[in-house]
């Protein structure tokens, strides 16, 4: 079923079997997301792509365009609870921006500044986390894992190969390596591996390439998160059609 839903005051076309989000992003409406990406099955665990239809939350992401339907998207209460969540992941994990290869590419870090987030809010938690520099090409860095489970996806859905999994449930899940050893030098991964491309963090990082682009020079400093996303998912459309 293909025709129009509303998201707040504008009129959105949708293509059969289209969800909410890919609709909106296709009619050039950016709706906040994290664990979302076009290549692969959604999970919909970040909820950052929340919006409400007939009063209740959904997650974009996840929920089908219909016909009709009237989404609700860009309130002042869903900013803020976008921007609560961001905030949350930020001291859930340890996220030393300045220190971060990352930074000014980093997914998190731009949906930060693209929510207006000043600051942390919630007391940080400083986790303890095992790091895995054990791989000749490939770090993996779980201080700044957001636990999106895209590499999860990638490494499966992509790549073949089923590197990465999450244990537990919550803010003590954990990414592991699928390995008897649980450690990266005793996977398949290599450093061309999409999973690796679609960290939006710095937890999964390509040993010998830091910093090869200045700060200042990146993807997300030269451009806003929406702008970027809406730009991609263009040419996307552009080249599939
Ligand atoms: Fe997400 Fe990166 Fe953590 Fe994988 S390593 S779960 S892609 S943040
Ligand atoms: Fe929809 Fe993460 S993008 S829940």
């Amino acid at each position: 079923m293909s025709g129009t839903f509303f998201l707040d005051d504008q009129e959105i076309p949708f293509r059969e079997g289209q969800t909410v989000l890919e609709a909106a992003l296709a009619a050039g409406r950016f709706i906040p997301h994290l664990c979302w990406r076009p290549e692969l099955e959604p999970h919909s665990s970040c909820r950052l792509c929340t919006v409400l239809i007939s009063g209740r939350p959904f997650s974009a992401c996840t929920q089908p365009a219909m016909k009709g339907q009237r989404v609700v998207c860009d309130t002042p209460q869903l900013k803020d609870l976008r921007k609560a969540v961001t905030q949350m992941l930020f001291v859930e994990g340890n996220h030393f921006c300045p220190a971060c290869e990352r930074s000014g590419s980093c997914r998190l870090q731009a949906a930060a500044y693209h929510l207006g987030m000043q600051d942390s809010h919630f007391p940080h938690q400083f986790p303890v986390r095992e790091r895995d520099s054990s791989h000749p090409e490939v770090n993996l860095d779980r201080d700044r894992c957001i636990r999106c489970e895209l590499c999860v996806r990638a490494s499966r859905q992509l790549d073949g190969k089923n590197v990465f999994g999450i244990h537990g449930r919550g803010v003590t899940s954990r990414l592991e390596v699928n390995a008897p050893s649980g450690l990266l030098r005793d996977t398949a991964i290599a450093a061309e591996d999409q999973a690796v491309a679609f960290c939006p963090t710095g937890a999964l990082t390509v040993k010998r390439r830091g910093f090869e682009l200045p700060i200042g020079e990146r993807r997300f400093d030269r451009s806003d998160l929406a702008t970027e996303v809406l730009e991609a998912f263009a040419a996307k459309e552009a080249r599939h059609g």
